[in-house]
């Protein structure tokens, strides 16, 4: 019987709770500085390196383009919070966000992510605040603050800061000049930071206390190790807009405690303020402002200049410094509204725009869905292959605009995006559809109206869900689709189905040919049976039938329309078959026997006779499916069992996938596989 208590403890590391919860003097915590300079970057310098910690690939095939490991979401085993397919608008980020750790700029700027509804916002948002809180706990990010020891109380830094700003400025400035020259990195560390209000008034009454002996100041400083934790709202913080009338600044900047009011006296004491407004909080680490555009007019502005130069003012108190990465994310429509607002050229002019935009490229967005909606989550239910997929088509093909080269349909240029190659369609001609539509993407269906409906589907009644049943949901919503609101361009997005409707057949056509030719005993047999009568052919012989045990004459029609499948004109068969027996002849002597796979024409040849024959039988059981014999019942089983092994079928999807593409062939489609 598993101990729970033992498996409980066991998972509990008690060298990392340690180190964690590091406590020391302020001159321990020198020491560890000057090992590792790193403890002192600024919260921008922290994201940064943050994300490159987790490590980079080259994309490959695209020389100028790189992939952050870190958004593939490594804290999760399923990769939740994992973000596909924007390497290119989360580049840009990078590199803003390195301009920042640079100290060029951007540091002082709101970054704001904009983009369609649903194109992973929230989630990069969400990304990066996981990722700090657990780069905190790694000694790799590890970063410290302080509490004042006074009046027999430990009282934290309201504003979880940076232990060197007890550093008076110059001393400061040399220390870190030190720490750079040891420091291996592409910034520089600085510090232009003043102590919180609190903070100040602590150090300011300790220095008059001594009489300006700053050693005996700081022997009241404890410093210890800052984890840190979105829920516990420790260098994380995250603001909603709510109804207007519940919302002012305190809520970004802190508020004044009246209870210690009137136990001090006096308003305007540091110490009847609670420094615990979002902005306070988030100090060293990041805030995020949730759809920032709903905020309130007269609000946003007090955001904007609060945010600006990265100073906030707390009601009564000077401005306070504070180092965090700001970040906001607002949606494409949201954006617009406002684009002829004045307050927009305020909002613009200290925002940096990174748009988000929706995935273009098909493999991408199948992965959003397969992350969720796969056979090993969605238990009791079988999702049909090609499910997902034809969903993400549809979707993609929302979002794409109509080439303007007439040669090219909208679907081949999603599979051009998607790294298909075509012929006559080189990787600059790639470039250039791009180029021509640089909306594509800002536009469309979101993955969230593809994910709603696809769950919508498996909550139905059918055991087993497949491409018709997911689009059929989604076709339905669209004539309630809240966001879409012009009727042409739903018509557009249905007329869209019937790409994917096309293109589903042909990839079930496909498979299931593919399926009843790699029945390889049928093969085998089929193969047997053609060389018998070859054999006997060239030899001027008779073939023994195996049911009569009579003696017949070789079957010249199963000879000639395997060799057809072949290519072997009328003129040519007698040397075919002179040339078949001669080999097989040659691998005799060596004692061996001859297999038609060494024989890719042949093999060839009889897969697409194989496949011939068989789909007549699965023809039949479509159209008088009461009556199936058994040999063909037999067929069709071992057809179904590969569609199941290679496939990823089940039992009831192979079914239906068979007669699907059993009613197309008896509609009298007879296109080959491409
Ligand atoms: N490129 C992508 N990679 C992975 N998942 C994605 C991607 N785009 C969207 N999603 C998924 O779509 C859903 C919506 O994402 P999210 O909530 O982050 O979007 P948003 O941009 O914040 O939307 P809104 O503008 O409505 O707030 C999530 O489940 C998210 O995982
Ligand atoms: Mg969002």
């Amino acid at each position: 019987m598993t101990d729970f208590f033992e498996l409980a403890r066991g998972e509990i590391d008690v060298d990392s709770f340690r180190e964690e919860n590091w406590e020391g003097s302020f001159k321990d915590y020198l020491e560890l500085v000057r090992e590792n300079p790193a403890i002192v970057r600024n919260a921008h310098q922290r994201l940064y390196d943050m994300i490159l910690f987790h490590g980079v690939e080259q994309v490959p095939g695209k020389d100028d383009l790189v992939h952050y490991k870190f958004f593939d979401d490594p804290f999760s085993p399923d990769h939740e919070d994992a973000i596909y397919g924007l390497d290119r608008p989360l580049g840009r980020m990078m590199n803003i966000l390195k301009a920042a750790a640079h100290g060029f700029g951007p540091e002082k700027r709101v970054l704001l992510l904009h983009g369609p509804v649903g194109s992973s916002k929230s989630t990069i948002a969400r990304l990066m605040k996981e990722g700090l809180e657990d780069y905190s706990r790694r000694p790799e990010g590890a970063l410290y603050t302080f509490s004042w020891k006074v009046d027999g109380e430990l009282l934290p830094s309201p504003m979880n800061e940076e232990p060197l700003l007890l550093v008076p400025e110059k001393p400061r400035r040399a220390i870190l000049e030190e720490l750079n020259k040891k420091l291996k990195a592409i910034y520089r560390l600085e510090l232009p930071f003043d102590l919180c209000p609190v903070s100040r008034y602590y150090y300011n009454r300790l220095m008059r206390e001594y009489d300006g002996d700053w050693a005996k100041v700081m022997e009241h400083v404890v410093v210890r190790r800052l984890v840190m934790s979105e829920k516990d709202r420790v260098c994380l913080g995250t603001f909603q807009p709510k109804d207007e009338k519940n919302q002012d600044s305190t809520e970004l900047t802190g508020d004044l405690n009246y209870r210690r009011i009137a136990e001090i006296g006096s308003d305007s004491d540091p110490r009847a303020f609670n420094f615990d407004g979002e902005f306070n909080i988030a100090n060293r680490g990041m805030i995020e402002f949730i759809e920032v555009l709903k905020l309130d007019v007269a609000f946003l502005y007090d955001l904007l200049g609060a945010s600006q130069e990265h100073k906030v003012k707390p009601k009564k108190f000077a401005q306070t410094d504070i180092d965090e990465v700001i970040i906001g994310h607002t949606n494409e429509p949201e954006y617009r509204k406002l684009q002829n607002n004045e307050l927009m050229e305020a909002f613009r002019d200290r925002t940096l725009r990174i748009d988000i935009p929706y995935n273009t490229r098909l493999r991408d967005e199948i992965r959003i869905y397969e992350r969720d909606f796969n056979n090993r989550k969605v238990q009791g239910k079988h999702i049909a292959p090609h499910t997902v997929e034809m969903a993400a088509m549809w979707a993609v093909l929302t979002r794409l605009e109509e080439p303007k080269k007439a040669n090219l349909t909208l679907l081949q240029k999603l599979k051009l995006y998607n790294g298909k190659s075509l012929p006559g369609f080189t990787e600059d001609n790639i470039k250039e559809l791009r180029e021509e539509s640089p909306r594509e993407g800002m536009e469309g269906i979101s993955p969230r109206y593809i994910q709603d409906k696809i769950s919508n589907a498996l909550v139905g009644e059918s055991p087993c869900i497949n491409p018709f049943m997911v689009m059929n949901e989604l076709e339905e919503g669209l004539s309630h689709h809240s966001l879409i609101s012009s009727e042409e361009l739903k018509k557009r997005f249905r007329e869209l189905f019937t790409l994917v409707r096309e293109e589903y057949d042909d990839i079930v056509k496909n498979e299931v040919q593919r399926a009843i030719a790699a029945d390889e005993e049928a093969i085998s047999r089929l193969c047997g049976n053609y060389i018998d009568n070859v054999k006997a052919y060239t030899q001027k012989q008779k073939v023994k039938n195996p049911f009569t045990g009579k003696d017949e004459e070789p079957d010249e029609r199963l000879m000639r329309s395997i060799e057809e499948k072949a290519d072997i004109p009328d003129a040519r068969k007698d040397d075919f078959r002179t040339e078949i027996m001669n080999y097989i002849g040659a691998l005799a002597v060596d004692g061996n026997t001859f297999d038609y796979r060494t024989n890719e024409r042949l093999r060839r040849a009889l897969e697409l006779k194989l496949f011939e024959d068989q789909k007549d039988s699965i023809k039949l059981t479509s159209l008088v499916s009461t009556v199936v014999d058994k040999d063909t019942q037999e067929k069709i089983e071992v057809v179904k069992s590969r569609l199941m092994r290679d496939f990823g079928y089940d039992e009831v999807s192979a079914t239906d996938v068979l007669n699907y593409v059993a009613s197309i062939f008896a509609r009298g489609d007879t296109k080959k596989e491409e």
